[in-house]
């Protein structure tokens, strides 16, 4: 958060705090087959083994040299892990399972359409494809180490595909949730400079073919005019050989890469050995101020802490079949869809569609035909499926021995049904608490060595050490009752170097806060702030209670509200934008959206459908308003500061407290009468 910022309403404020709730115990049957079956881990990761304690992952991986130094502080706080190591990321997903393990199934890809076959494909596959794709990105590109390329790919095979053929290259990847829009996907371009947009035609979606090639026509055009020129759009088909959607090819522009890639056919690439420290992707995400940050993740430290954690916390064994139903283009999918689980050569599922299509069966069909035995989701779909019907996968014959649930908090009761009826009272469950930002997990149970607590993230996962501060910086200790800031006390290898061009915003939105000597260059000086307001129990277990920023968190979808409140401002008839977060049944957080119009506008519901369009438009649809409240006035502090607390505090039907301060509180009244 800047300085002198003051966030008015708050996820965390408007949180539902439940009760501290029993231990739920891991079965034995569980604990037997294990990865780690006993405490000791969290002596192995205590404080007084870091950084050393790191090695235990970055020795699960295949270095072509070894690290000179574990943990180099000198830039703080862009921390330098396993520095002066060689590294590929490719490698280490693909090549070293082949001598074993050529034959398993690495992806399972399962279409929308139930009619069509699911793909599974081999690691001797995978590691084909991978690079005859690398082959033409060097060849046919010219992308090389370092350079940067933009990838705007929905759930289909071909994204991880293409991740690896990047990561093979050194060439840094930047993949745009398939669900953003092309100006979202523009603005992400433009921020990282990619000369090269890699995309599909359509893609299935709730029984329809999505025509995707439009958004790489707007995104290229916009970004254009933005200042970034796309050299090449590189096309994937749906259907190879077989046009799927109306939107036609730009000469000279765009690309089919089937076509491409007949002349690379079994070509090989070797893998570029990487320093540890030099960046494999980015991924974007929202923050306090209108421009998303691409938050840039290092090659060798990432992996270390995706492929430890996926071990130690997924119980992922290679045996294992896994399936995350998260999207790639989230930072859930890029470390435990494709990095972490490839890595440890498991089997990993990635499903195209929409997780009910064409009924609320489907993810338990999918389970049973692939005999998925590690399941993880978030919270918003356990709490649709739980309301479409909470008896039906009692009707299916899955058995999940793990499940994880991610992305936002969950309630207790929402918890009980995922154990009892999803889990059929056989599988543990792992609540992760962490972010973009962090790579990886941050807090959760170690499933065969903790017992769960139903809304309860757990306590640090090994080697990470949270600390809760209240706003002055004084530690709020466990079993306290009171809520604070947390954060993390030590670095820890997954976290994200720097955000990409802006080490500046880095430092002060994640170190500022608690830091207590800018120029110490030991680790203990700055604790990262997470921006998540947490409480922690006489156990050490943490319950999270949302964000304290200008951020909202739908269906587990980051949102700046003021990337939404600055996509309304662009509609001509707009004078003032105010977004704030609204509880919701299902999807945890929605926005709600209030608007003032310039004089002399009418406030239509026309218009108001104008300005959500125009959110979907510039955004997603995932920003979609819950409701636009055209108002003529907002509630205003005597700085004329919105006041977001009042708005939310009517959205949510909550007492608006006092508005004696406002300098126009009569405004309240009428605002109410509106909302009600
Ligand atoms: C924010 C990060 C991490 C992958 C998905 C989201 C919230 C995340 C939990 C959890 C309560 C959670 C936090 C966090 N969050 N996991 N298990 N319990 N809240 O990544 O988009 O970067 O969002 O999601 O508020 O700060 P993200």
């Amino acid at each position: 958060m800047a300085k002198n910022e003051v966030v008015e309403t708050s996820e965390a404020q408007i949180a539902v705090h439940w009760q501290e709730e029993k231990y739920v115990y891991p079965s034995k049957k569980f604990i037997e087959q294990a990865n780690i079956k006993d405490e000791t881990i969290y002596e192995r990761f205590a404080l007084n083994n870091f950084p050393e304690c790191y090695t235990e992952y970055a020795d699960l991986l295949h270095w072509y040299k070894k690290w000179d130094t574990i943990l180099d502080t000198s830039d703080a706080p862009c921390w330098k892990w396993f520095a002066g190591g060689k590294i590929n990321a490719c490698y280490n997903c693909v090549d070293r399972h082949l001598e074993k393990n050529k034959n398993k199934t690495a992806i399972h890809f399962v279409p929308e359409p139930e009619n069509e076959r699911v793909q599974h494909i081999t690691y001797q596959e995978l590691y084909v494809r991978v690079n005859e794709v690398a082959a033409l990105l060097r060849d046919f590109t010219g992308l090389k180490a370092g350079d940067t390329v933009t990838l705007h790919l929905p759930m289909t095979a071909e994204l991880p595909i293409t991740m690896l053929a990047c990561a093979r290259l050194g060439v840094i990847h930047s993949q745009v949730f398939g669900g953003f829009s092309g100006r979202a996907c523009a603005d992400r371009i433009v921020d990282s400079k990619s000369k090269v947009l890699i995309t599909i035609d359509g893609y299935y979606r709730g029984g329809k073919l999505i025509d995707h090639k439009q958004n790489a026509d707007i995104a290229v055009d916009l970004a254009k005019k933005d200042g970034q020129k796309v050299d090449k759009v590189l096309i994937w088909q749906r259907y190879p050989g077989k046009n799927s959607v109306p939107t036609p090819m730009i000469e000279g522009l765009d690309y089919f890469v089937n076509d491409l890639l007949k002349n690379y056919r079994g070509k090989k690439v070797d893998p570029v050995p990487m320093p540890a420290e030099a960046p494999l992707f980015l991924m974007y995400t929202s923050g306090t101020t209108g421009k998303p940050k691409g938050c840039q993740h290092s090659t060798g430290g990432y992996l270390a802490y995706v492929t430890g954690t996926s071990k130690y916390i997924q119980d992922i064994h290679p045996e294992d079949v896994y399936w995350c139903m998260a999207d790639i283009g989230w930072i859930t999918g890029h470390s435990y869809i494709v990095y972490g689980p490839l890595s440890l050569c498991a089997s990993t599922v990635i499903y195209e569609g929409v997780p009910t299509y064409p009924d609320a069966g489907r993810a338990w069909r999918i389970a049973e035909e692939l005999n998925v035995n590690i399941f993880h989701t978030a919270p918003t779909l356990i709490r649709a499926l739980r309301k479409i019907d909470p008896d039906l996968p009692k009707k299916y014959n899955h058995h999940f021995k793990h499940m994880t649930t991610v992305g936002e908090p969950i309630e207790p009761e929402v918890w009980r049904w995922y154990h009892e009826v999803v889990g059929k009272n056989e599988a543990v469950i792992v609540d992760t608490w962490w972010q973009t930002e962090t790579g990886g997990f941050l807090c959760s149970t170690v499933p065969g060595v903790k017992p769960m607590k139903p809304g309860s993230a757990g306590p640090g996962v090994p080697g990470i050490h949270p600390i809760i501060y209240d706003e002055l910086g004084n530690e709020i200790k466990a079993g306290e009752g009171r809520a604070g800031n947390i954060c993390i006390r030590n670095p820890w290898p997954g976290a994200f170097q720097t955000i990409w061009g802006d080490r500046d915003r880095y430092v002060s939105t994640y170190y500022a806060k608690y830091c207590k000597d800018k120029n110490s260059k030991d680790w203990r000086d700055w604790p990262y702030l997470a921006g998540d307001a947490a409480m922690e129990a006489e156990d050490g277990y943490y319950r999270i209670l949302g964000r304290i920023d200008d951020v909202i968190n739908v269906s587990g979808h980051r949102l700046g509200t003021k990337e939404i409140e600055s996509a309304a401002l662009t509609v001509m008839e707009v004078a003032e934008a105010a977004v704030v977060p609204v509880s919701d049944e299902i999807k945890g957080v929605v926005p709600d959206l209030y608007i003032s119009l310039k004089p002399g506008y009418e406030p239509t519901d026309e218009l108001a459908m104008k300005i959500s369009a125009k959110i979907c438009e510039t955004i997603g649809k995932i920003a979609k308003p819950r409701r636009v409240w055209l108002v003529s006035d907002m509630p205003k502090t005597r700085s004329g500061k919105i006041m977001r607390r009042v708005l939310g505090a009517l959205s949510n039907k909550k007492d608006v407290g006092d508005v004696s301060t406002l300098a126009n509180p009569e405004i309240v009244d009428e605002i109410k009468r509106v909302t009600s």
